[in-house]
Order: C-alpha cells, then structure tokens, then sequence
C-alpha cells in the first residue's frame, strides 16, 4: 500500500488510515535496526537533502541515518555555510539542490509554512521536520509509535501533553495525531502558555498538573522553548518549576506504569526531574530510536518502493 502525497507537512492533513499505514511500515524498519548490519537498497540511488535553517540534533540526525540505512544519498546543507549567507532565498536554494538531482528534501525552518512553500516550489517530496510554531509530524508520528508499541493501542488512552502548549509545534502535531487515532488528549499548562480556543481542537484543558495528570496512560512532557519565550509568559522559571515539573511525586498521579515521554532536547531538572526522565516509566531513549524507524517508513513511503 502506498501513501499517496507527495509532501508530508503536517498531521493536520492525514487521515488515520495514512497514520496506521506510516505506523505499520515503521515495525519492520525498527527490525532492520536491531540488525548487526543495518542495511537495505530499498533507496539505492535516491538522493536525500537535509535543509535545516534552525539547530536539531534527533531530527536531522534520525533522517540522515533513516536515508543511510537505507542506501540513499545525503546532503546535510549548512545554511550558515552555504550562498544562504548572500542572501540567496529559500526557494533559489531549494531549486538549486533539486537541479543537483534531490528526490526527498527534508527542511526545518523558522518560519510556519515554510515546508507547505517549498513543497509548491519543488517536485521532490518535501518532508517538515519541524516549521516554526506550526507542526513537527515526525516526532508526533514517533510518539504515537512509541505509545502504541508499548500499550498496543491508540484508541481510548489518556494523553496529557504538559508545557508550553503555545510555542510547541510537537504539541499541536500530537493534538491532531492521537485524537484522529481516538485517543483523549488532554493539554495542562499555565494560561499564558495555552492558546485561546485550544479546545477546538478536541483536547479537554487543565491549568493544575494534579487535575491533569490523574489517571493518565501517557505523559508528554514539553520542552520550555526559552528561544521562542515572550517576556513575562510566567512570572518565574521557579514558579514554573513549583508548578509544572514532572517530578516522581507528581508521577504517581497518573495510571500506574504509566509512559513519560519528552520530545527533546531536555532542561533537566526544569520541565522534568532527571530521576523521572532516567526512571522505569521514560521511554525517551526508545523515541529517539523509534525516530529512526519512523523515518525510514516515510523515506520508504514517499521516494522507495512503497511509492
Ligand atoms: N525533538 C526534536 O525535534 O529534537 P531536535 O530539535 O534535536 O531535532
């Protein structure tokens, strides 16, 4: 079965068939990774660009091993290093890596929108690797695969996505993911870090983490995005940390067992106690792997044989 788009820009536009066919593909690239040798030709041939205008580790990393495993090419562009730094525009720049023979161009910008942009400029597939305040679908997809790996299903779990809800691309792209899977997602943050109407979206609203975190499944923990910080969004890193750190105490509150997830990079000791992001119930470290995964079934989707 294919995935029939030629651009992944957000969660917003899939439909949960698409979801379950990139979630499904991803079991059996997570084999090939338990490999001693990881490698397959699935892309042999293909040429991969990685257009990264802002700072990432997991991401462009988790694509580049993805294209790689699966015996593509890459190109891992610098903007600081590049005609960027003369000024050349996004659009003469994505051209320009297309002429050279680009099939899949994986961009992350500061700017929301800039991949939906690309994507109408180019006829490689385009996939977000995270566009500002607008989505991440990547890392939703990873998290959703994650989850469901470890619990079996989507359908019916408690999600709390914890943080500053207002600048998180991962938040919203969760948001549209697990409620199209059917799970309930519920958002707890202070109110400045919410966005108005966020209960349109179909996510039930908690200021107090004790309200928010009873008898949940799974806890998505945000990264406090001090890049994309107003002044005055909280009266105080303290407070913050008084009110919404997920420390083990807090932990108990959820479903016994239940998942802690965090997207990554961590403010340790911040938005999360390093005992609660190192203990039994965090499965980080399995998201960054399941990144990879997750990533190769896109590749494999979008430019290999499952096009
Ligand atoms: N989660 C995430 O996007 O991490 P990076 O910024 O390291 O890619």
């Amino acid at each position: 079965m294919a995935l029939a788009r030629k651009d992944l820009l957000g969660i917003k536009d899939l439909t949960p068939e698409e979801i379950n066919l990139i979630l499904e593909t991803a079991g059996p690239m997570k084999e090939i990774l338990g490999r001693d040798i990881k490698k397959v030709p699935t892309l042999r041939g293909k040429l991969v660009v990685l257009l990264f205008y802002e700072p990432s580790t997991r991401t462009r990393t988790s694509f580049e091993l993805a294209a790689k495993y699966m015996g593509a090419d890459t190109v891992n562009f610098s903007p600081a290093a590049s005609s960027v730094e003369k000024g050349e525009s996004l659009k003469d720049t994505a051209q320009t890596l297309e002429a050279m023979g680009a099939d899949a161009v994986v961009i992350r910008h500061r700017s929301g929108g800039a991949a939906a942009f690309l994507a109408r400029t180019l006829k490689a597939a385009v996939l977000n690797g995270g566009d500002g305040m607008h989505e991440h679908p990547t890392q939703a997809l990873l998290d959703m695969f994650t989850i469901k790996e470890k619990l079996g299903r989507l359908e019916g779990i408690k999600v709390a996505i914890v943080g500053d809800i207002l600048h998180s691309r991962v938040a919203r792209s969760n948001i549209y993911g697990l409620t199209k899977m059917g799970a309930e997602v519920r958002v707890v943050g202070p109110p400045t870090l919410l966005p108005p109407d966020i209960e349109k979206l179909g996510v039930k609203v908690f200021f107090r983490m004790e309200e928010g975190l009873e008898g949940v499944d799974v806890i998505n923990m945000l990264r406090i995005q001090k890049e994309r910080q107003e002044r005055g969004l909280f009266p105080s890193l303290r407070e913050y940390m008084n009110l919404y750190k997920l420390t083990a105490q807090r932990l108990k509150l959820a479903r016994p067992g239940a998942l802690v997830l965090h997207p990554g990079p961590i403010n340790r000791g911040i938005e999360i106690d390093p005992e609660v992001a190192d203990g039994m119930q965090s499965v980080i470290k399995e998201q960054v792997t399941n990144g990879v995964a997750v990533r190769m079934a896109l590749l494999y989707l979008m430019i290999g044989g499952g096009k």
